[in-house]
């Protein structure tokens, strides 16, 4: 029986044991309806497990887990589910010979309701290449129409996993306006992702997950606030003796840090604006301002003691 709420997903304490790893420990989350939810973290964290345990395609081990308001430990649930959901695997993959087109058709032909394939198509602006072959599509294109393919059947929630990984920074940014495109229609995407500008951008609620956890979980900013390093405001003399007197007319803003040709004020304590005032006044001859905010990988580092970007490797 389906239960209706304003939650797309809900999770309680799902745990997946394989052989000799937990692969995921106790996950409890809710993703409201219309957000784009970002599953953020390292290679083995769990990712993809979870995703997969939610879309029905592996099983858990315990825990409960409602999608759309349907209990994945019921067939028939599962079976209604299947109908409303859409996946990008992290594995994706499609028939190589066909082209744009002739793949869109051949997985709508998989579901009762379908989105008209030029809709599909202009969704993932692969206009220009709907005559060309898979195998001949750029790893970015191949991605996207991997999204497209998802959303054969019009689904509720869309499931994403690493929807960028391995493209160049500016597939990323053509990808990412796509994912943006589908929050715009009112649909619930689950993403993951190991890049936490990816989060930053496009996601409303951010789980951090580590070895099978949440370590963390809020909006990007919430998370920001609470786990980051504070901002901070780095003035730059053009010698030690320029630095001593930037040290002085601001040591007023309270206490800084100094270090070569270089003094470091903590926006907690200063806004820029009054540095600048400051020094304008006192007439510093200071050699450039720059400021300095943290990011969700601040945040990871500050959480787990690691940095997010690990063996994988960036393409960037
Ligand atoms: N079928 C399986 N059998 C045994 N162990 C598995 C299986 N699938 C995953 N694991 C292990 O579970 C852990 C979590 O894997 P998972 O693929 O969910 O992580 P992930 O966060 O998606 O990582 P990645 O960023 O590399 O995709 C890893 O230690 C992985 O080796
Ligand atoms: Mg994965």
């Amino acid at each position: 029986m389906k239960l209706e709420n304003e939650h797309a997903i809900i999770t309680e304490d799902l745990v997946k044991k394989y052989k000799n790893v937990v692969a995921v420990d106790g996950i409890s989350l809710k993703v409201k309806k219309g957000e784009v939810f970002a599953f953020l973290g390292p290679n083995g964290a769990g990712k993809t497990t979870t995703v997969e345990i939610l879309e029905g395609v592996r099983t858990k081990t315990s825990g409960k887990a409602y999608v759309l308001g349907y209990d994945i430990d019921k067939r028939q649930d599962l079976e209604q589910l299947k109908k409303k959901i859409g996946t990008l695997p992290q594995e994706f993959n499609t028939h190589q010979n066909l082209t744009v087109r002739e793949n869109l058709k051949f997985w709508s032909r998989m579901y009762a309701k379908n989105l008209p394939i030029d809709d599909l198509i202009a969704l993932v602006n692969l206009e220009e290449k709907a005559k060309e072959r898979y195998k001949n599509l750029s790893g970015g294109l191949q991605r996207r129409l991997g999204i497209a393919i998802a959303l054969v059947n019009d689904p509720e929630l869309v499931f994403l996993d690493e929807p960028t990984t391995g493209l160049d920074p500016r597939a990323r940014r053509e990808t990412w306006a796509v994912i943006e495109g589908l929050k715009q229609k009112g649909k619930t995407v689950f993403l993951t992702t190991h890049y936490m500008e990816e989060a930053e951008v496009l996601a409303d609620t951010v789980a951090i997950i580590h070895k099978g956890k949440i370590v963390a979980l809020g909006s990007p900013a919430e998370l920001i606030d609470k786990y980051g390093s504070e901002n901070k405001i780095i003035v730059r003399g053009s010698s030690s003796k320029t630095r001593d007197l930037i040290h002085r007319t601001l040591f007023q803003l309270g206490p800084m840090e100094t270090a070569e040709g270089e003094v470091m004020i903590s926006t907690k304590k200063a806004k820029i604006a009054e540095v600048i005032e400051l020094l304008e006044k006192e007439k510093v001859p200071y050699r450039d301002i720059i400021t300095q905010r943290p990011s969700l990988e601040d945040v990871f580092l500050n959480l787990t003691g690691e940095r997010l970007l690990g063996e994988r490797g960036d393409e960037d």
